[in-house]
């Protein structure tokens, strides 16, 4: 980490933002006519914890905005829950739904504290969910309607996208196997989901363009750059199929509108390794080319890199959701195995600290992308057991300021060598539960005792009240 020295300025009109997502700080679920997600019925029965009252966000949000105005954040990420506008995905509008989004809206315009806002981060509805999600092409109709009511309904909002991270959806539920329904490596239908998803999106960005709004939109990757643990050409070409799997595939379907035949060997060589196969529908490529040059911007996110060796055993792999250091693994079927790095520490939930990640994926996207221009950082942040006294004490939480201290001194020496990134959300302005990991893992600016929805202050807070005033 000797490249990167702290960062002790940010540009004039940097966007320095805080991330959220509906399902994860909402609460509220089942109030004010609100449908099931794919997840309600599925924490219930495994009972490791409940999405309610989560960071209580639905009641909340006008404390959340201001403590976001007060330590200088000039923007918020927010999605919008599919289910409280339709409940079941189609049909009807739900007016308490579309109505608290207008507060939420106005809230944090009035504050100067402006709108990101994504159409779908995680929540499927329940009712399409069990009709096959995005495997089923019909979700995809569905979603460009709600996405059409949307836009019509909140010309309040000018920064739009369509869905957050296609592959930790399409891995999650999948090949990881902790997102329901909690496939393993059922490479098929992990494949199938990311190629139609990425059409969804197309179809969603074409139709705004075509709306003519007052507006941008864009989509959110998260993104794993993949290096060999050791430079053999067997752990490179390992490296070279994790990152086809994991990035080229979805980065090649948004901003080239086609799948290279460079990428296509490397997936053809996984799906054969797997006795898996893909579905490429006539006129989908004609609809991810004209979306591949409309895209506003690109939302990325980064948490962290992997190191990879060759493996020819079978897949599986053990997913560390508690936090105990030194217990996960993963090895995937005709790819490779995921090994740790003694050189890169790592967080108690074993991910790689790899700022020099962030820095090397701006500048591949500079490289090999040119239809992707302007990029936000969406997403970056620590997963940290902080440690709360009781009491008002700011709160000690020194490790994640000098992780994003470095991620964000990456993203600046990038945009000092030519990337036009323009902005950096920490995920996550408060905190909030994890999807696969609970309420233990927290990643928040503010510190939210879930018991008593009182929100305090930690002093990676004030760092980032520091650097925003930098730019005035
Ligand atoms: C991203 C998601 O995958 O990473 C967030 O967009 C998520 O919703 C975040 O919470 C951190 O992941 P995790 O698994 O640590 O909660």
């Amino acid at each position: 980490m000797t490249m990167l020295n702290r960062v002790k300025a940010l540009p004039k009109g940097f966007v320095w933002g805080g991330a959220t997502a509906a399902y994860q700080v909402e609460g509220a679920t089942t109030v004010d006519g609100k449908g099931k997600t794919m997840w309600d019925d599925y924490l219930k029965a495994q009972g490791r914890f409940s999405p309610d009252p989560a960071s209580d966000f639905y009641h909340k949000y006008p404390e959340d905005i201001g403590l976001a105005k007060k330590y200088g954040l000039n923007a918020i990420r927010v999605s919008i829950a599919w289910t409280r506008i339709f409940p079941k995905g189609y049909g009807e509008p739900n007016q308490a739904g579309v109505a608290y989004y207008h507060k939420l809206f106005k809230t944090a315009i009035d504050a100067g504290v402006t709108p990101y806002v994504s159409l779908h981060h995680f929540d499927e509805p329940k009712t399409l969910f069990d009709d096959g999600d995005w495997l089923n092409r019909k979700n995809i109709d569905y979603f460009v309607d709600y996405a059409k009511f949307c836009f019509t309904e909140f010309p309040e909002v000018k920064n739009w996208f369509t869905i957050n991270e296609l592959i930790s959806l399409a891995t999650g539920q999948y090949i990881v196997g902790n997102f329901p329904p909690n496939h393993h490596f059922d490479v098929t239908s992990s494949i199938q989901a990311q190629h139609n998803e990425l059409l969804a999106h197309a179809r969603v960005v074409n139709l705004y363009k075509s709306m003519h709004l007052d507006g941008r939109i864009g989509l959110i990757h998260v993104l794993n750059p993949v290096y060999p643990i050791t430079d053999t050409p067997e752990n490179k070409h390992a490296a070279a199929l994790y990152d086809a799997f994991l990035n080229r595939f979805l980065l090649d379907g948004t901003f080239l509108g086609e799948y290279t035949p460079e990428t296509m060997s490397l997936i053809n060589e996984i799906l054969d390794a797997n006795d898996a196969h893909l579905d490429i529908e006539d006129g989908d490529m004609a609809i991810l080319k004209k979306a591949s040059t409309q895209n506003d911007y690109f939302g990325m996110n980064y948490y962290q890199s992997q190191f990879i060796q060759a493996y020819d055993g079978p897949s599986g792999n053990h997913f560390n959701g508690t936090g105990k250091k030194g217990s996960s693994s993963f090895s995937f079927h005709g790819v490779g195995q995921i090994v740790p790095n003694p050189d890169v520490p790592t967080t108690d939930w074993d991910w790689n600290i790899y700022p020099e990640g962030l820095y090397d994926l701006l500048k591949r996207m500079k490289r090999e992308y040119p239809n992707c221009k302007t990029i936000y950082i969406t997403e970056n942040g620590m997963g940290y057991k902080d440690e709360f006294d009781g009491t008002d004490k700011v709160i000690d939480d020194s490790p994640r300021i000098d992780f994003v201290d470095q991620h964000v001194a990456a993203v600046l020496k990038a945009r000092d060598e030519g990337v036009d990134v323009q902005g950096y959300f920490i995920w996550s302005l408060q905190d909030q539960f994890s999807w696969a990991n609970g309420y233990n893992k927290r990643y928040g600016l503010f510190y939210v005792d879930f018991k008593t929805q009182k929100r305090y202050i930690k002093k990676s807070a004030e760092w980032y009240k520091e650097l925003a005033d930098t730019m005035k």
